[in-house]
């Protein structure tokens, strides 16, 4: 099974871009982010603190991820509920971000990512899947944008949900966001070394998607 890894920072777009390359190439979408914020729902619901490694260790040992596909969209399980409606949200995306950086989190969630792209054709967008999930991926895409307009673009989706919000506090959040993710000991967030690098930031979508399937057809995966 073909394997496309789609590794970048919080707002780069990846999800997004993720899902139109998996429809062209008739592949599954994996979002290995989904995956950690499940577990962050349960530290939360718990009122667990990522930093006490014996809660870390406890926690991951009642914890049960999964995921399944409703007209192709991943539900993700956390011990047989579809916690899906509540991950979305700035808590949960903090609390992903600090969790996923223990080890016992990521051992939790390594075999289920592979074993998808073991029995599928697999489009997985995260952090580490170019790099750890998946070091064989035939094609690998580090899909980056500047904080400024990562920003921007998160600033323009919340105002159309009507919420308010304030960009430069949205600019810092994603720079601490970035920090956290790519100095943490254990599968930092980085660019592997055969991986296609490709900055966003002026680029519409159907630019980055188009860039994307060229890197596919040149590893026989698009015609
Ligand atoms: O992509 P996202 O915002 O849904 O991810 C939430 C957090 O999960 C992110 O801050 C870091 C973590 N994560 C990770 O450590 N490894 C992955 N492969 C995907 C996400």
């Amino acid at each position: 099974m073909a394997s496309v890894a789609i590794d970048g920072p919080a707002g780069a777009g990846k999800s997004t871009i993720a899902k139109l390359v998996a429809k062209e190439l008739q592949a599954i979408y994996v979002d290995t982010g989904a995956m950690y914020r499940a577990i962050a729902v349960y530290f939360l619901r718990n009122q667990l603190d990522p930093e006490m490694s014996e809660q870390v260790e406890q926690a991951c040992k009642n914890i049960e991820v999964s995921i399944s596909y409703e007209n192709g969209a991943q539900q993700v399980w956390l011990n047989g509920e579809n916690v899906t409606p509540f991950l979305r949200t700035e808590e949960v995306g903090n609390m992903a971000s600090k969790s996923s950086a223990k080890q016992p989190v990521r051992d939790a969630l390594l075999q289920l990512q592979r074993d998808m792209a073991a029995k599928n054709t697999v489009v997985m967008d995260g952090r580490d899947i170019g790099t750890n999930v998946l070091p064989n991926a035939e094609v690998k895409i580090y899909l980056t944008a500047s904080s400024a307009e990562r920003a921007r673009r998160r600033y323009e989706e919340l105002k159309q949900k009507g919420e308010t919000c304030d960009l430069a506090q949205i600019e810092a959040d994603i720079i601490k966001r970035d920090e956290q993710d790519m100095s943490r000991a254990i599968a930092p967030l980085k660019q592997a070394e055969d991986a296609y690098y490709l900055d966003s930031s002026n680029l519409t979508i159907a630019e980055v998607v188009e860039a994307i399937l060229n890197q596919c057809k040149e590893k026989g995966l698009w015609k």
